[in-house]
């Protein structure tokens, strides 16, 4: 059986990357869930790659979590891998995201440092449709 229409738009959307200002982000909702399109400066990618060695709970390099060549654009669900709680970006010991509700710190690519979170912000599945859209889900 196919999907309905309707379960396709469900499943995946279309981003237009213009709409997001460099070091800003925004917030869409996908499936239900906060889902963060941020376009970082120079200094978070470089920031992020600094600590790529860095001891950490769910060990990942910058570049796994990008695409290719794209490094300014992190995509991320927004959802605290504790809770499930928002993080807000800007908070922290590490410059990246950080969850009020109970304590945990992001970095600049959205890998989990400190606090009870056991695995960095999850990215979805996503792919470039041209340089300024991306198809996520
Ligand atoms: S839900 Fe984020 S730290 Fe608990």
């Amino acid at each position: 059986m196919n999907p309905s229409a309707d379960t396709l738009a469900l499943a995946s959307t279309e981003f237009d990357l213009t709409k997001v200002a460099d070091g800003q982000q925004v917030t869409l909702k996908w499936r239900g869930k906060p889902l963060f399109v941020r376009n970082r400066t120079p200094a978070e990618i470089q920031k992020a790659v600094a600590d790529d060695s860095a001891s950490m709970k769910d060990p990942q390099k910058d570049a796994d979590r990008v695409k290719p060549g794209k490094a300014q654009w992190l995509v991320l669900i927004g959802s605290c891998t504790h809770l499930g709680c928002v993080p807000t970006f800007g908070g922290g010991d590490y410059g990246g995201w950080f969850c009020p509700c109970h304590g945990s710190h992001y970095d600049t690519s959205g890998r989990i440092r400190k606090g009870p979170a056991p695995l960095n912000l999850a990215v979805p599945e996503y792919e470039f449709l041209s340089d300024t859209k991306v198809k996520i889900g």
